[in-house]
């Protein structure tokens, strides 16, 4: 499988560098006429994409297949043509921002391989609300559900994150099949801080009113909160939002060696899969609302487990770095095969 051969190489030069290579061979194929579909046929997903039986209806929207990529890896949507070619059901883009911003200074992405984990600090870079709209306006349409993930920018007072959510979601409502309101990257100070119910019901609020064209709106929790407080945040989802992501990167450093207890970010990946699965039964004990479940997902025993667990959709990240394209393809096959896991859902 060619993603073996590449691995290698791609662990030898820094984690970030690493993904921009991929991502300028991805934005290549994307470029190129017929570059998804050689993809697909060079990753075998092509085949796995649209498998019968697999297809789910959540929010008005139809998902060829519920495992989808989550946000962060394509901040800026320059990739949502050819990403779907790996079998993904759905792209989550972003987190975009408001403004145009830099981020943290590298290097701020760590590979932890022993714990098949990764350790992230990126802080929103990204091209800014405006800069994605105009992108996503000139692309063809994304071939499978589309979401937007918003972010804060740094240098906003907390008192201002209402507005600039709504107006990040004002620019970019025509261009995604569904939005994420992201509270929870523990990179940007203090933003976990809005997860709190009247914080949360507030940026909810503003971009209710701002989202004319009544696009699902989800809200993207913290594996971090106190579970009195992720109860809040689910309720307050229940009460303004449309559905939910759990999890995010967690600021814990179970599971990894202790010599990045002190380096700041977000850890995802396999130390993070028993909290996402915990907090997403947790979750679905509360609430009817869709769940995308997220965190540590990296092949089909995941991806089942997440399922089993209550969530609609599975997002993975951490998971497609260490597997490779092959993660997805065998959690299709593997749920293609499992049609009663599906019995009785959406
Ligand atoms: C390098 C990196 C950047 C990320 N950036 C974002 C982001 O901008 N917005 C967001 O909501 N989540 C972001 N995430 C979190 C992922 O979307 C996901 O919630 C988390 O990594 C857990 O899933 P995983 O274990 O499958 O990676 C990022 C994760 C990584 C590894």
């Amino acid at each position: 499988m060619l993603y073996e051969r590449v691995q290698p190489l791609l662990f030898k030069l820094d984690a970030e560098r690493a993904h921009e290579e991929v991502c300028g061979l991805l934005a290549l194929l994307d470029a190129l006429p017929g570059g998804a579909i050689a993809l697909g046929a060079l990753t075998g997903a092509h085949e796995t994409g649209w498998m019968s039986g697999l297809s789910r209806e959540l929010f008005g929207l139809r998902f060829p297949n519920p495992i989808g990529l989550a946000a962060g890896f394509d901040k800026d949507g320059r990739l949502s043509r050819v990403l779907p070619a790996l079998g993904f059901g759905f792209i989550e883009i972003g987190s975009v921002t408001l403004e145009p911003q830099p981020g943290n200074p590298r290097p701020r992405l760590f590979r932890v391989p022993e714990s098949e984990a990764l350790l992230n600090r990126m802080g929103f870079n990204g091209e800014g609300a405006r800069a994605v709209a105009r992108r996503l306006a000139a692309r063809e349409k994304c071939p499978v559900p589309l979401g937007v993930n918003l972010g804060l920018n740094k240098d906003a007072a907390p008192a201002q994150a209402p507005a600039a959510y709504a107006r990040a979601m004002r620019i970019l409502s025509a261009h995604g099949d569904y939005f994420v309101v992201n509270v929870s990257s523990p990179n940007t100070p203090g933003l976990r801080d809005l997860q709190k119910s009247r914080e949360l019901a507030a940026i909810l609020e503003a971009v209710g009113e701002a989202n004319a064209a009544r696009k699902p709106v989800l809200v993207k929790l913290s594996p971090d909160l106190s579970p009195e407080d992720f109860d809040e945040g689910v309720a307050v989802a229940e009460r303004l939002a449309q559905g939910l992501v759990v999890s995010n990167t967690t600021i814990s450093r179970e599971g990894v060696d202790p010599r990045w207890a002190s380096e700041p970010g977000g850890l995802s990946g396999a130390p993070l899969r028993e909290r996402a699965l915990a907090l997403v039964r947790r979750a679905r004990g509360r609430t009817s609302l869709p769940i995308v479940g997220c965190g540590g997902v990296a092949g089909p025993g995941d991806a089942r487990a997440m399922l089993e667990a209550g969530a609609d959709l599975v997002e993975l990240y951490t998971g497609l770095v260490y597997g490779g394209p092959r993660a997805v393809r065998e959690i299709l096959l593997a749920l293609s095969r499992e049609p009663t896991l599906f019995d009785g859902r959406r």
